[in-house]
């Protein structure tokens, strides 16, 4: 659709904002020159599929960045792909039988097409098994190889002798150190959180044969991280006090706590070959050549790549998680100023971690939002997802998703604030005016106060995203639609028509400019409800220049269609997503339950067990025990005699429903006394691993007496 504009100057502003989009102009900012803008987002792992965490985390605030820079017209490149190696991508095609290439095809084609499906706008999505980034990563290393940069170091490493080949932290498991738990892994206990090393595991085993690894020694390469403390120190320390405080903080508790030389290769068979001759059966660590991996895109994307790579005119931002912000702000600085080269990260504004009701998110346990799956469930609604990840992004702290919360900021902010108020300029253009753009009248002072406030918003908008506060600039996006839905409902169009005809052309016309700003305000946020309103309105894409304008839309100017931009969602849709949660939690606890077995006692003789004397017995009686929380006092029939049994079971069973029930009792049991009620007998239960407690019964009804063995 052909925007058609009657007055000259209006062509004017038009040609102009075009323009504008295309000029490299110098971006202020941070009191620094800069010519341009190089975003890159944390390359995800290619053994899985994208989650609303790192959509909220990373790729959300990314491309919102990336493009508002674009709208201002700048040079920008947004640069991303997938991490293709590292041991889990091993681990993963290991437990499928399936080889590592083949889990990384099938994840990369999933995340890069769930990302173009959410709109997000990288210039190239590339991974990091691309022939480039292989040469890429090989040449960085063997500089800093050949310019003696590394220290090589041989140190003892767990071999397993059955399977032939070092074991990588994740490939072994053990005992805990710290909590005693089994199934720790060499690098970090998953039930306690702890960081372990290898070396700590009790009773250490293979993953990979089951054998009990052995020490051998091996050749490594790290980089002296140690030797990079005066410059870090200067750079981010000094440099860079306006970086996110959570960000500035674990960077100086790294610093301060003291930095290590870092190994930079591995023993494995999946990676980068270690570029030096007889060194077979070596690979670079995956921390050192993901990040690599944006160098290597940007030259799969351009010739013109070194520009931005090595030109100190551009401003480089980083995008990641907190769980990433060692490598970006002190071990990847590192390597580039050992290269020499390449630029810094102007900033490197992480995000802490969302959680998805209450609980933290996991790829392994299943408790998350799949993107993919999302944009299945919820066709046309991105840009709802990307609002509401927007709108709660854990910039300062974590944060939570809730499914509750999504429904209502679709349903009150979005359908009843930016819907609303769009479908009322625009249907009520259609209705009075036939679709075409009325006349802007005299101004009341009410107008100039609205169009006032309008033109605040740009300045507020700019500063937020310039300094990374997406939700401060999403409520500011979000004014635009806000004042908008005010204005028509203070002047009241729809009575006023009947005795003022005339004023409604001025209200509709300003409501009108309103709609073509919420176009350029909203654009980074939710790009398809741009798109649909710039549609309605037959307007081409507006640059940042012109926000605050209110001459946008010239006066006779035929409008499109109007549709409704969002959808109430109702509470069944909600439900159905609570439920499938609620789904995986219990498949998730019944998996740890049949995991965690407690050992085998010692062994016992069949004349120790002869010993117990176990009756099917029937509970006559059950009532709590005073000032005790556990206790309930029961009689019960053991067919020998009635008699008190006390049983620590009132946190689990009321005592009603105990009653009448057939079960198990040691009967000769010594008797004990318990809060003045003396036990004679103890009931048999079995406990889960969750500690829950089941009654034992017999399948059928059982004379009490009947002898258990
Ligand atoms: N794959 C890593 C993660 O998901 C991020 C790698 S970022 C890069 O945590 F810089 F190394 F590429
Ligand atoms: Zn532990």
């Amino acid at each position: 659709m052909k925007l058609i504009l009657p007055y000259n100057a209006l062509t004017r502003r038009g040609a102009k904002s075009k323009q504008k989009l295309k000029t490299n102009n110098y971006i202020n900012m941070a009191e620094k020159n800069f010519k341009r803008v190089l975003i890159t987002s944390a390359l995800p792992y290619a053994n899985g599929p994208v989650h609303i965490g790192h959509l909220a985390g990373v790729y959300v605030p990314s491309d919102i960045y990336a493009r508002y820079q674009r709208l201002r017209g700048r040079d920008v490149i947004s640069v991303c792909g997938s991490d293709e190696h590292g041991v889990p991508i091993t681990i993963k095609a290991r437990k499928e039988g399936i080889t590592p290439q083949d889990v990384v095809d099938r994840y990369h084609a999933i995340i890069k097409d769930a990302f173009q499906r959410l709109g997000m706008s990288f210039d190239i999505y590339s991974r990091t098994s691309s022939p480039t980034h292989r040469t890429t990563a090989s040449d960085f290393f063997r500089k800093l190889y050949d310019e003696g940069k590394f220290i090589e170091q041989t140190s003892e490493q767990y071999y397993d002798e059955e399977a032939k080949t070092f074991l990588a932290d994740r490939y072994i498991v053990g005992t805990c150190p710290r909590c005693q738990s089994e199934g720790a892994y060499g690098d970090q206990c998953e039930k306690c959180g702890s960081t372990l090393s290898p070396d700590e595991l009790i009773n250490p085993t293979s993953k990979l044969s089951g054998s009990t690894p052995v020490k051998k020694p091996t050749k490594h390469w790290y980089l002296p991280l140690d030797q990079y403390d005066a410059f870090l120190r200067e750079w981010i320390l000094e440099g860079h006090k306006e970086w996110k405080s959570n960000v500035y903080g674990q960077c100086k508790s790294w610093l301060d706590t003291g930095l290590q030389p870092r190994a930079v290769s591995r023993d494995l068979d999946w990676g980068i070959p270690v570029p030096v001759e007889g060194e077979e059966g070596k690979v670079l660590y995956v921390w050192f050549d993901a990040p690599i991996g944006y160098i290597s895109a940007t030259k799969d994307l351009t010739p013109d790549w070194e520009k931005y790579w090595k030109d100190d005119q551009t401003k480089m931002v980083h995008f990641i998680g907190k769980d990433n912000i060692v490598f970006h702000c002190i071990v990847f600085p590192s390597m580039l100023k050992a290269h020499g080269d390449y630029i810094l990260p102007e900033n490197v504004p992480a995000n802490e971690f969302l959680n998805l009701e209450g609980d933290k998110i996991s790829t392994s346990k299943n408790w998350a939002v799949w993107l993919h799956e999302y944009l299945d469930d919820f066709p046309g609604k991105e840009d709802v997802l990307r609002y509401v990840l927007c709108a709660n992004a854990p910039e300062t702290k974590d944060n939570d998703f809730t499914w509750k919360d999504f429904q209502a900021r679709n349903n009150n902010e979005l359908v009843a604030i930016l819907g609303n108020f769009v479908n009322r300029a625009l249907v009520l253009t259609k209705k009075y005016y036939g679709g075409a753009v009325p006349e802007c009248g005299e101004l009341t002072d009410y107008d100039r106060d609205t169009i006032a406030e309008m033109a605040g918003i740009k300045a507020s908008l700019e500063s937020n995203i310039e300094n990374y506060r997406f939700r401060e600039a999403l409520k500011d996006a979000m004014s635009v639609a806000r004042i908008g839905n005010k204005y028509l409902a203070d002047t009241e169009p729809w009575k006023v028509v009947k005795s003022d005809p005339e004023r409604v052309k001025t209200i509709l016309n300003i409501a009108l400019q309103i709609t073509a700003n919420i176009t350029i305000a909203i654009e980074p946020f939710m790009p398809f409800s741009a798109e649909k309103i710039l549609k309605m309105l037959a307007i081409e894409k507006l640059g940042w220049d012109n926000l605050g304008s209110m001459s946008l839309i010239a006066a006779g100017h035929q409008i499109g269609e109007p549709s409704l931009l969002f959808e109430k969602i109702e509470d069944d849709v909600i439900e159905k997503q609570l439920k499938r949660l609620e789904e995986i939690k219990k498949a998730n606890a019944a998996a740890a339950a049949a995991e965690h077995v407690t050992e085998q006692k010692e062994e016992c003789s069949f004349d120790d067990f002869q010993k117990m004397d176990i009756r099917v017995s029937t509970i006559l009686e059950a009532e709590k025990i005073a000032k005790t929380k556990k206790l309930l006092k029961l009689t019960v029939d053991t067919g020998i005699d009635k008699r008190t049994i006390v049983s620590g079971i009132a946190e689990h069973f009321k005592p009603e429903e105990l009653v009448g029930k057939q079960v198990l009792v040691l009967v000769n049991l010594a008797p004990r006394e318990m809060k003045g009620v003396t036990s004679q007998g103890m009931i048999l239960m079995a406990e889960d691993a969750s500690g829950k407690l089941e009654l034992l019964s017999p399948e059928n009804k059982t004379n009490n007496g009947a002898i258990v063995g």
